[in-house]
């Protein structure tokens, strides 16, 4: 456990603190033997001193929660007086210039509830190194910058553990006395210690190959628990996909012989890019009809790929030092997204992204976690795995390849891959790579990695009529509640709308008309466009696409919002615009709310509504998107002070109000969409079912016991979880007899099925419904609750806490005190998933007082605890700061 001693507060590290290290380490023997009790780990490593590191210093290794066995250089065990073996270190007095380190270690996997190093999940042995977890597995340089080869014997019980896998090629197998076996690994490409991955258990293979584009035949392997074997098939064709397009994308190939994916239940994230080695997070591997949505479809295909473009984005070129995480997840991130939109469709995939951006990371970079995409300081680093170094991180690389061009992009990824194959480097060098290639100068673009929060953008538009000119002025100004700031690079992508339509376009330095979206650059504080030939004035559509992380503001009538909701060419603005105008009349229902008034839904907007449901150019997964109204936690995201009941009621009146104003059309939506065959996941068949369940959403709000029977068939009859969880979801926050009735038959059918059981959880975690505390507080003691397994807790408490902004903030602050006795009830054990968790109250100062009150009692009972982990207590202390 990271605990800090008493009285030593745990002390930040910083990047400009920086040093190359001291020794490296050029190759690593391990031998691997996995016991019931404990397991033994002998390693021996090739260690070299730099070559301006002077004679006699002394070697510092690494390690945490080691029993030292042995330690020996060139095969001499060493005297006790030449080492000091600390709580979280090794250290060897004068070492000398090149030797063979030899250290047994001994560790007990099976007590490791942090999920880090060495554990055990249902019964198998896997592993999680980054960021520090290697250094729980044996004593290491654990830092990115120190590449090795690797080679791994790994001994077990046969009959427990048949298969026995780790980086690499298999290059030797077979029997030890005493029924045990073993397999040896080598990996021939050199790789920081994070990238290190060992799996011993009782599995299960699908398997299939691709042939790489010039011409070497991988084999795949996708390992599982036995009775998961007939859940494989999309993610194998994911992998497949992901390989095909990183070739015909970007011109890179697999390099190994063999791919590996393993799927596990117990794990802290999402999945691990290992070298050859993936360990998954079994939610993003396995699949059925009956068990998975369509989400956790889209979900498996994109982080599948995502793991597999960490091969050359993370593992070929890898990070210097954990300051430059960005460098591989935001770059790797911004891949898979490339790649999911050319699977499916780019506008459902871009609003997906920017509405999870600006609930997430909006949130997080104007609370008390706000930090640059590279971070200049931290205390523990796994909290810095966050929404603004993966998704901003991945907005950033976007602005470059917008401002370069697709093919320019292209060419400074060559160049960087030509530079940096097999180095561990930084942001700053991926930058300069796309700059040199280029040509260009991206010094400016470079503060984006150092600059903290959400920038603003203001726009203004001047029309002048005699001149047929248009001038838009773009003004840039440092986020909300900060000051001051270097001024950004930001590419603004504007299109403008006539009265009958989008306008070619014709900046005054350019001499034709050509297309309908001119990308503009804001290098100054503020810059005057200006755009000939303009017939009438013109309603401005700005950041398309949303070519920037920003906020925007501009002064837009809601008519003129109506207008780029109706005719705006481009999807993601009609679905943006709409977004704002449902904003707006949200907002001001909340001031109603407060205000005591009586309630009445905006006509235009309803009207709006009823297009958008009957017109021809949206596809059902656009219309669903369109239709859905802003949840609460991007609504309170405008207000001075987050109105928790306002917002939630103002929210809940207008649902039923346009389900009444448009129950005829839903209903016939309803009707026209039902399935005409067994499930299949197509494009098409997607969007049927993403329409029919959002009318289905609508029609169950109004509490008809007609249209909840519609529910109940639903998910009595669907062959699929999209469609049966859907209608569970209405059922749930309907409530009633129908809801206790479902919730059972979904638990006796699923209840040993822990992936859709943590939808159970997650359901009635996020309900609308009035008495969902007291039931979430009744499914915290549920039998089947399991504080200790991440899926689970992060499905009911990170559900609640993070998703239910009315429910978690309630007045009464029972929902706080919830949340925190979990937090420290889970802190002991595993304190990364407490952490996670500990983020609910993050935003404590933007409630009212006595909101205010209870989430800071609450994060001061925390940051009490004797023995808080320093994951928690970086957080806590930073919310309370
Ligand atoms: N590197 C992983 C990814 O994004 C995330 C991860 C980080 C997983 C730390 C486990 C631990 O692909
Ligand atoms: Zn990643």
């Amino acid at each position: 456990m990271t605990e800090a001693k008493p009285g030593t507060a745990p002390q930040p590290i910083f990047r400009k603190d920086y040093r190359r290290p001291d020794y490296t380490i050029d190759r690593v023997d391990l031998r691997f033997e996995l016991g019931e009790n404990f397991t033994t780990v002998h390693a021996s490593l090739a260690v070299r001193r730099m070559h301006d590191t002077p004679a006699g210093a002394p070697l510092v290794l690494d390690g945490e929660n080691l029993v030292l066995k042995r330690v020996a250089i060139d095969g001499r065990e060493l005297p006790a007086d030449h080492y000091v073996a600390g709580p979280t270190s090794l250290t060897i007095a004068d070492p000398g210039a090149a030797f063979t380190l030899t250290t047994v270690v001994e560790i007990r996997p099976q007590d490791n509830l942090e999920l880090s190093g060495l554990y055990r999940s249902s019964g198998n042995f896997c592993t999680q190194c980054e960021a520090e977890g290697f250094r729980r597995i044996t004593y290491f340089l654990d830092r990115p910058d120190v590449m090795a080869r690797y080679s791994v014997v790994v001994e077990a019980d046969r009959a427990r553990y048949p298969v026995l896998l780790a980086n690499g090629n298999r290059v030797e197998t077979g029997e030890l006395d005493g029924g045990r076996h073993f397999a040896r690994w080598d990996d021939p490409f050199p790789k920081p210690c994070y990238l290190f991955a060992l799996v011993a258990g009782d599995l299960r293979c699908h398997d299939g190959e691709f042939v790489t584009r010039s011409g070497r035949t991988v084999r795949l392997e996708i390992w599982v628990e036995p009775d998961n074997i007939d859940r494989c098939a999309h993610a194998l064709r994911s992998l497949q996909a992901a390989m095909r397009w990183d070739e015909d994308t970007f011109g890179r190939e697999y390099d190994l012989d063999i791919y590996m994916i393993v799927a596990v239940s117990d794990f802290n994230m999402g999945a691990m890019e290992n070298k050859g080695l993936n360990i998954f997070n079994a939610k993003y591997v396995l699949a059925r009809p009956d068990t998975a949505t369509d989400d956790d479809y889209d979900g498996i295909e994109s982080v599948i790929a995502h793991e597999y473009f960490h091969n050359w984005t993370g593992n070929r070129v890898t990070c210097r030092d954990w300051f430059q995480l960005t460098l591989k997840e935001g770059l790797t991130v911004f891949r898979d997204r490339l790649f999911s939109a050319d699977m499916g469709s780019p506008a459902v995939a871009r609003i997906g992204d920017v509405l999870a951006l600006r609930t997430n990371q909006f949130a997080e970079d104007s609370g008390p976690m706000a930090h640059p995409i590279r971070p200049e300081s931290y205390i523990e680093m796994n909290n810095f795995y966050t929404t603004t170094v993966y998704e901003k991180g991945a907005e950033v690389i976007g602005m470059m390849r917008t401002l370069l061009g697709a093919a320019g992009f292209r060419r400074g990824m060559d160049l960087y891959f030509e530079r940096h194959d097999g180095q561990a480097v930084t942001c700053d060098d991926f930058r300069a790579a796309l700059a040199d290639a280029n040509g260009v100068d991206l010094e400016q673009f470079g503060r984006w990695y150092s600059q903290v929060g959400t920038p603003v953008v203001r726009a203004r538009g001047d029309y002048d009529a005699a001149a047929r000119a248009y001038t838009l002025t773009l003004e840039q100004a440092p986020p909300r509640g900060r000051d001051g700031g270097e001024l950004l690079h930001i590419p603004v992508a504007v299109g403008l709308l006539g009265p009958d339509g989008p306008l070619a376009l014709r900046l005054s330095e350019e001499t034709a008309a050509s297309g309908d979206t001119r990308v503009l650059e804001l290098r100054e504080r503020s810059r005057s466009f200006r755009f000939e030939d303009v017939p009438a004035a013109p309603v401005a559509s700005l950041l398309r696409g949303f070519s920037a992380p920003v906020e925007l503001e501009v002064e837009r009538s809601d008519a003129d919002l109506a207008r780029l909701m109706a005719a705006d060419p481009d999807e993601f603005s009609r679905w943006d615009a709409g977004q704002e105008l449902a904003r707006r009349v949200l907002l001001r229902l909340a001031g109603d709310v407060e205000a005591g008034r009586e309630l009445a839904l905006d006509r235009e907007f309803v009207a709006a509504c009823a297009r958008i449901l009957g017109d021809e150019r949206f596809d059902g997964s656009l219309k669903a998107l369109a239709l859905t109204l802003p949840n609460e936690r991007l609504l309170g995201q405008q207000q001075q002070v987050v109105a928790v009941d306002a917002l939630h009621a103002a929210r809940q009146f207008a649902v039923r109000a346009l389900a009444r104003a448009l129950r005829e059309p839903l209903l016939a939506v309803y009707k026209a969409t039902a399935p005409q065959g067994p499930y299949r996941i197509e494009r098409a068949e997607v969007d049927r079912r993403k329409l029919r369940n959002l009318a289905l959403g609508y029609l169950v709000a109004l509490g008809e016991p007609d249209l909840i029977r519609l529910a109940v068939e639903q998910f009595e009859l669907s062959d699929n979880m999209t469609d049966s969880e859907a209608a569970l979801a209405c059922l749930i926050d309907h409530g009633g007899p129908e809801r206790d009735s479902a919730l059972a038959r979904f638990h006796a059918r699923w209840h040993k099925d822990p992936l859709v059981l943590d939808k159970w959880f997650a359901l009635q975690a996020v309900s609308t419904h009035p008495d969902t505390l007291d039931r979430v507080l009744a499914l915290a003691d549920h039998p089947d609750f399991n504080l200790l397994n991440p899926n689970r807790a992060r499905s009911l408490l990170g559900a609640f806490g993070l998703r239910n902004q009315h429910q978690f903030h309630r007045q009464d602050g029972r929902g706080h005190a919830l949340v925190a006795d979990k937090v420290l009830a889970l802190d002991p054990h595993n304190p990364q998933v407490a952490a996670r968790l500990v983020a609910a109250f993050n935003p404590w100062r933007r409630f009212d007082a006595a909101r205010q009150q209870s989430m800071r009692a609450q994060l001061e009972r925390i940051a009490a605890q004797p023995g808080l982990s320093k994951s928690v207590r970086e957080i806590v202390d930073r919310a309370l700061a």
